[in-house]
């Protein structure tokens, strides 16, 4: 039995959310109404001039071993020198998850909202995905790693040149329990402004 967040109130939710590793996650992965729920959630978001700056890339089932050989191939061209292990962690890079969701930003330069404003609402989306995922007592984590950095991949995925990729939410059912790491105090983080 895994230790999942403490979903007995939205507050202990919000309070105890932490991520499953994607080292340790495996079927199954949410149902279809549950990645509903999810994707509703995640755009529940707020957006500066109401732009829907941000789209989504779902990999599950068998796409996620094809988009692995695709990633393959670009790892043995930018590394030649690497073995067969290293190709096969690669390759299975999407296989870790049952279902892997890209979260790509749109943002453009804009008449009146900056681009930051834009990029900013869809980090917050992502965060949205997670606790959804925790409520639902989803393991989910938000990755990047190179492939949300090199230019073929994002290609291969669809990608405009001017998208970019916030990361990777990786969702599935936890095989150990969930590791928290020691949070900042957020009081060591405030400046008390008074003028
Ligand atoms: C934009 C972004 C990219 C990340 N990329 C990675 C990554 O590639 N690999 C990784 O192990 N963790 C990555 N992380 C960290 C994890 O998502 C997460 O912070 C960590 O697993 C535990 O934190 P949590 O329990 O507070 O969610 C990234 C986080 C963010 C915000």
């Amino acid at each position: 039995m895994t230790s999942l967040n403490d979903t007995s109130s939205a507050i202990a939710l919000l309070k105890t959310r932490k991520s499953a590793s994607v080292k340790a996650m495996g079927e199954p992965g949410p149902t279809p109404e549950q990645l509903k729920t999810i994707l509703e959630i995640a755009v529940r978001v707020p957006d500066h001039g109401k732009l829907t700056p941000w789209r989504l890339v779902l990999f599950e089932g068998a796409a996620r071993q094809k988009f692995g050989d695709i990633i393959k191939v670009r790892w043995q061209k930018l590394h030649p020198d690497h073995g067969a292990e290293s190709l096969s962690f690669q390759a299975s890079l999407f296989l870790r998850a049952p279902t892997v969701i890209a979260v790509v930003s749109k943002a453009g330069p804009h008449v009146k909202i900056p681009e930051w404003e834009q990029l900013l609402s869809a980090g917050a989306l992502t965060q949205n995905m997670l606790l959804a995922a925790a409520a639902l007592g989803v393991g989910a984590q938000w990755n990047t790693d190179w492939i949300a950095y090199d230019k073929e991949i994002m290609a291969a995925m669809g990608l405009s040149g001017s998208e970019k990729i916030v990361g990777f939410v990786y969702l599935g059912t936890p095989q150990t329990a969930l590791e928290d790491r020691p949070r900042p105090d957020p009081e060591s983080l405030i400046t008390r402004w008074r003028g």
